[in-house]
């Protein structure tokens, strides 16, 4: 069995994040969110991997390289642009060959991994294998709509009126048999190949496909509550380690992990809270449920329930809260007068400031 992790993508619904980083390497408790799907995807014993990968290969292969630090033996295949994700399959068909595989979306983030899922698939066989899930608005997924007895009798990719509130996760098991049906697609209304009809394929064409329900599941929608609420989620269960350097005047309350190289001066932590390498945190405050990348540098501020990634700078801040700073971000205290905000922002900011 081998796995198919999609890459690839625009990605703008988390802008202006995704302007500068693929939304598949976006940190949960500072680490990409792709990192997680191939590590769950190793815990099932798979070792090949193919990675669909579009105009973001060179940062998806920097960070990922030839997969061996997760145990695994990856290929790039190159989609020359998002064209969908049965377009993906197409495109690694001879990658695949007469393999069974997981396809995995790698901006997906599932708790609990797969294990058991593949285990179970594994086992019975049938043409595919789908998770749902059941969201609050399931016009921005694929819908299934299932039978009295659960097996899917019907599947929607983006329904304007959707026919349940069951919506498509995106992990995948097939089994060949998707090839035909992919082979036989033509583009869907917004111009891809949508697995979800390669998948109607195969129950018009008789075959089985069986689904099962979880809980635990997060898709970026662009909503930046949703990444906050996900970083919360994997920092709950976070392991206390202190790697780097805590003075005698800073305090550490609850499950903090201080990165090798980080610095923590005349500070108060209060965990669930992640330090990166080499970031300095000075006579500030860091709240839970909070995640500082690598690089990074807290001055005479406070912050909580937030990320903030790599190299990004926040000084003399009163509070900053619920919050996604991007990468090299630099945030400094204006002069007392006159008193004004002096914004620059990049294309897509979202800035909300209390006064
Ligand atoms: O996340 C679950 C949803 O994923 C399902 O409910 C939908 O049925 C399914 O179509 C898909 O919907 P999205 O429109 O949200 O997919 P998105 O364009 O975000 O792509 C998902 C991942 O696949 C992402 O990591 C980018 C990658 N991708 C996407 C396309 C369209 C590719 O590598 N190549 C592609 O051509």
């Amino acid at each position: 069995m081998k796995a198919l992790v999609l890459a690839g993508g625009s990605g703008t619904r988390l802008r202006p994040i995704t302007h500068t980083s693929p939304k598949q390497l976006v940190p949960v408790a500072n680490k990409p969110v792709l990192f997680y799907g191939l590590e769950a995807t190793a815990a099932t014993g798979i070792t090949e991997v193919g990675i669909v990968v579009g105009d973001t290969q060179a940062e998806i292969q920097a960070a990922v390289g030839d997969g061996s630090a997760f145990g695994l033996r990856v290929t790039y295949l190159r989609q020359e642009a998002p064209l969908g994700l049965a377009h993906a399959v197409a495109i690694a068909r001879d990658y695949l060959g007469e393999d069974d595989f997981v396809m995995y979306l790698g901006d997906n983030f599932i708790v609990g991994g797969i294990d058991d899922l593949v285990g179970r698939f594994t086992a019975d066989r049938p043409a595919a294998q789908i998770l749902l899930t059941q969201v609050p608005d399931p016009r921005q997924f694929g819908v299934a709509e299932l039978d009295a007895s659960g097996r899917v009798i019907g599947l929607e990719e983006k329904p304007q009126v959707p026919k349940s509130d069951l919506a498509l996760v995106g992990v995948y098991l097939f089994t060949p048999a998707i090839h035909e049906a992919v082979a036989k697609l033509e583009p869907s209304s917004r111009g891809e190949l949508e697995i979800t009809d390669a998948i109607q394929g195969l129950i018009d064409a008789g075959h089985r496909v069986e689904s099962t329900v979880i809980s635990g599941y997060w898709k970026d929608t662009g909503n930046v509550t949703d990444m906050l609420e996900v970083n919360r989620l994997v920092l709950e269960s976070l392991t206390p380690r202190v790697d780097g350097r805590v003075d005698a005047e800073s305090e550490l309350i609850g499950r903090v992990v201080v990165e090798p190289g980080a610095e923590v001066e005349r500070s108060r932590i209060v965990g669930p809270v992640v330090i990166g390498a080499g970031t300095r945190i000075l006579d500030s405050y860091v709240g839970p449920f909070t995640s500082i990348a690598a690089a990074c540098t807290i001055s005479h501020s406070e912050i909580e329930y937030s990320i903030v990634l790599p190299r990004a700078s926040i000084s003399g801040v009163r509070r900053i809260e619920a919050s996604l700073i991007g990468h090299d971000v630099e945030i400094t205290p204006a002069p007392a007068t006159p008193r004004a905000h002096r914004l620059v922002l990049g294309d897509h900011s979202k800035v909300q400031i209390s006064t």
